[in-house]
């Protein structure tokens, strides 16, 4: 793999603070392009909240995340654009029904 691709997703020292509660305490990452990333950590440790950190729908408390080089803090929309994400649990209304 090429080393000088900008990465994927970059976070550089993320915290994320509910209140008291630290979240998320300095994450820093890299994910190149090509790779397949494993987040992995006991339940509560963060997972999630650094997801939708990187999705752009949740803020970072401080730090900094870029998705293909940008700024999802100053690009968000651009990002939501380019970002699929197949959750945990899905977010159907089970009092849709299928057919009409
Ligand atoms: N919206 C919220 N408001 C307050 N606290 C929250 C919120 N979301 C998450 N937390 C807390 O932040 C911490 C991290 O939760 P998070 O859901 O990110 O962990 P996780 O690693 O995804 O856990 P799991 O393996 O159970 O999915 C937990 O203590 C959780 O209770
Ligand atoms: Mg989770």
């Amino acid at each position: 793999m090429s080393g000088n691709q900008i990465p994927v997703i970059e976070t550089v020292s993320v915290v994320k603070r509910f209140g008291e509660l630290v979240a998320v305490d300095g994450v820093s990452l890299a994910v190149p392009q090509g790779e397949c990333f494993g987040l992995l950590g006991p339940n509560g440790a963060g997972k999630t909240s650094t997801v939708r950190m990187i999705q752009g729908v949740s803020p970072v408390t401080s730090g900094t995340i870029r998705v293909l080089g940008m700024n999802v803090a100053e690009q968000g929309r651009k990002v939501k654009a380019l970002v699929g994400v197949c959750p945990q649990e899905d977010n159907l209304d089970p009092d849709f029904s299928v057919g009409g």
